[in-house]
């Protein structure tokens, strides 16, 4: 069995983080939400695993390497443009060759890891088995129409839904999906969708198995997303000291403070996690925040948000939450008169100020 990760793709409802980075690099719990990926297929048994990278390759490339620490193989597949799922698939055919694979989609957390979908997929070799969740916003994903059990239509974002169950981005195949990724026309988003080439499954009555998962599934595309899969990761931490938390400062509940941190005269209220070389100094973080490594934070009270590496926050009056602040970042009161909001910021940027 052998793994396909799909990183491509240019995360537009993600800009400006973006704009710099790929959308699967962004961290969740201070982890690439890619890794989470990657170390769910490793769990599970697969070692050898190919990522189809599109404009962001080098950093994709940059960030996971050789797979070498996860004890796995990676290779990298390149796609030259964004043309879809099923288009993924097709272009992977002589990596994969006739082995079946599980395809995961690089921005999709899945908790609980992939291993009962594949030894289900091992015992009962069906052509394909689909991930189901019930969802309250079908008509954002592809949808599936069951009937006693089995699936008997799927639709790529229909706009009036049959069901509230949306297709997961984790996908077992055997080697006849290569008939139906060659077989399909682009739909009208001109993209080769990997709906169709199942739906070609079914039509043709390949066995096209579904699997209706009751543990939790986020596709991180918007801001929302982030944060809801931030909270629930940071959930499931333990309370761990490696860094230094000074006699004036309270750290309670489920924190992780990195080696090198260093808190002082702040409070911490879990679950969050505060990376490498951090400095806090008269703050509060509240709960479901994640501080990435070589953040600088004074005077402020920041809570359920996420701040990327090396970015520096200081003296702000009010409370920061539901945000999520990109690397380098610095945020601080402008001096002087008029008092007055003073911005450098980058293109598709949002704000909500008070
Ligand atoms: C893709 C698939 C869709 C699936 C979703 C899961 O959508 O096309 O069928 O439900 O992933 O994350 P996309 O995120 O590319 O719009």
């Amino acid at each position: 069995m052998k793994g396909l990760i799909l990183s491509g793709g240019k995360g537009t409802r993600l800009r400006p983080l973006t704009h710099t980075q790929a959308k699967q690099l962004v961290p969740v719990a201070n982890k690439p939400i890619l890794f989470y990926g990657i170390e769910a297929l490793v769990e599970s048994g697969i070692k050898d695993i190919g990522i189809v990278v599109g404009e962001t390759k080098a950093e994709i490339r940059e960030a996971v390497g050789n797979g070498s620490r996860w004890g796995a193989r990676i290779a990298y597949i390149e796609q030259s443009a964004p043309l879809g799922l099923a288009h993924a698939v097709k272009i992977s055919e002589g990596y994969l060759k006739k082995d079946p694979f599980v395809m995961y989609l690089g921005d999709n957390i899945i908790t609980g890891g992939v291993l009962p979908f594949v030894e289900r997929f091992v015992r009962e070799r069906p052509n394909s088995q689909i991930l189901l969740a019930h969802v309250p916003n079908p008509s954002e994903f592809g949808v599936a129409e069951l009937s006693k059990g089995r699936v008997v239509r799927l639709e790529e974002k229909p706009k009036k839904p049959k069901s509230d169950l949306a297709l997961v981005g984790v996908y077992l195949f055997d080697s006849t999906i290569f008939e139906a990724v060659n077989a399909i026309k682009p739909s009208k988003r001109n993209e080769l969708e990997i709906t169709d080439a199942i739906q070609y499954l079914i039509r043709k009555k390949f066995n096209v198995q579904s699997h209706i998962i009751d543990g939790w599934w986020k596709d991180t595309g918007k801001l929302e997303d982030i944060l809801e899969a931030n909270r629930l990761v940071l959930d499931s931490k333990q309370l761990c000291i490696e860094g230094s938390v000074d006699k004036n400062s309270r750290v309670e509940f489920k924190v992780v403070v990195s080696k090198g941190a260093s808190i002082v005269n702040s409070s911490i209220r879990g679950p969050a996690v505060i990376g490498e070389n951090v400095r806090i100094v008269n703050s509060y973080i509240g709960p479901f925040t994640s501080i990435d490594r070589d953040v600088y934070l004074e005077n402020v009270e920041l809570e359920h948000s996420i701040v990327l590496q090396h970015s520096k926050i200081k003296n702000i009056r009010k409370r920061i939450s539901d945000s999520l602040i990109g690397k380098n970042v610095v945020i601080e009161p402008s001096n002087g008169r008029p008092e007055s909001y003073q911005f450098m910021v980058g293109d598709n940027s949002s704000f909500k100020i008070h």
